[in-house]
């Protein structure tokens, strides 16, 4: 290589560490979406967001924004040009799809497809229990859930040939994996699951997800618990990794240290990807104007198998 093309290939090889080393948000905010009140959470609004998730979010070093619901597109757009990812939580939701969640949902699932594919835009979707279900629905463009034992139960994964080559679970420490495999330390709590059988069943899913883990629900049947999108950064697990740090009300959760651990693990792959999102808001001070900061949570464990909650009245 003469001098002229090694300076030159060093400017290259310079500017790209350049570009590299500032890709790297570390003021991460992620969106969580909240969902519709219904039965006695109404006395307190007409929308929620269970703390745990936001806790579990402000944990591994990001800020929380509430996504409300029913609002018009351009909130939605505003908010995906603002956010470096967005939170489906786990929740009850009636007509899921039709739903202000579902709605919303489906909103930042296009654009974070659409942004990628257009300009390699990165924007994580994470996908928590009914999250996964919609993101299910989403992608299959029909409802392919089959009706599960939904009793609170804490469960190993059953891990897929080559998981340890996905997103989700290559930084993931032998330790973290061995707990996964061998411990009750992902709480389910759902009536629906995707099988493995409806899953390979349908084109739109086998192309989109590969699946890492599945689980068997307490009568034996497996249902798929972690995936993820081979192309984009869409994640989902049926399980509640929040819950181990955050929620005490259900015996069947486990707090030991290892299943705090495991919290955590999942906690620090999602802010981890909303690092790697540049998008912001125009100031701080828009920022904060939007941050859940700005609300109050609520005590709502004598009520609820939350301990917290935060509410709004969009
Ligand atoms: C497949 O999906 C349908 C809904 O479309 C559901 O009724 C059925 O129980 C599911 N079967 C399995 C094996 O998952
Ligand atoms: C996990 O739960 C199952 C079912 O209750 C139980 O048989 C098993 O011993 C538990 N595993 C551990 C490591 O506690
Ligand atoms: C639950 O706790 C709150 C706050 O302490 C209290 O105001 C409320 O009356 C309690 N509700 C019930 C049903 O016990």
């Amino acid at each position: 290589m003469d001098c002229k093309r090694c300076l030159l290939f060093s400017l290259v090889g310079l500017s790209s560490i350049i570009t590299l080393a500032s890709a790297v948000n570390n003021r991460p905010i992620i969106g969580v979406l909240s969902q519709t009140t219904s039965g006695h959470f109404t006395q307190f609004g007409r929308a929620y967001i269970a703390a745990s998730y936001v806790k579990y979010l402000e944990s591994a070093g990001a800020r929380v924004v509430p996504i409300l619901v029913h609002q018009p597109d351009e909130y939605y757009k505003k908010m995906f040009n603002s956010l470096n990812g967005v939170l489906f939580p786990g929740g009850g939701q009636s007509d899921l799809l039709k739903s202000g969640y579902g709605k919303a949902g489906r909103l930042f699932y296009e654009m974070s497809i659409k942004s990628l594919d257009a300009k390699e835009d990165y924007f994580p979707v994470w996908g928590t229990c009914l999250g996964m279900e919609l993101l299910s629905m989403l992608t299959a463009n029909k409802d392919l859930l089959k009706d599960t034992d939904g009793a609170p139960v804490s469960l190993p994964l059953l891990f897929e040939k080559d998981f340890q080559k996905s997103k989700m679970y290559s930084a993931a420490p032998e330790s973290i994996i061995n707990t996964l495999k061998t411990e009750n330390v992902t709480l389910n709590h759902h009536h629906l699951s995707l099988t493995p059988t409806n899953f390979s069943k349908n084109a739109a899913l086998t192309g989109f997800y590969r699946v890492l883990s599945t689980s068997l629900d307490i009568k034996g049947v497996e249902f798929i618990s972690s995936l993820e999108a081979y192309k984009y950064p869409i994640y989902g697990v049926q399980f509640h990794p929040e819950k181990n740090c955050f929620e005490w009300k259900d015996d069947n959760i486990d707090h030991s240290q290892d299943a705090v651990k495991v919290t955590q693990y999942f906690a620090d792959f999602i802010v981890s990807e909303a690092r790697k999102s540049n998008h912001a808001f125009k100031t701080e001070a828009e920022a904060n104007s939007f941050l859940i900061y700005q609300y109050t949570p609520v005590y709502i464990s004598n009520v609820s198998s939350f301990e917290q909650a935060y509410f709004f009245n969009p």
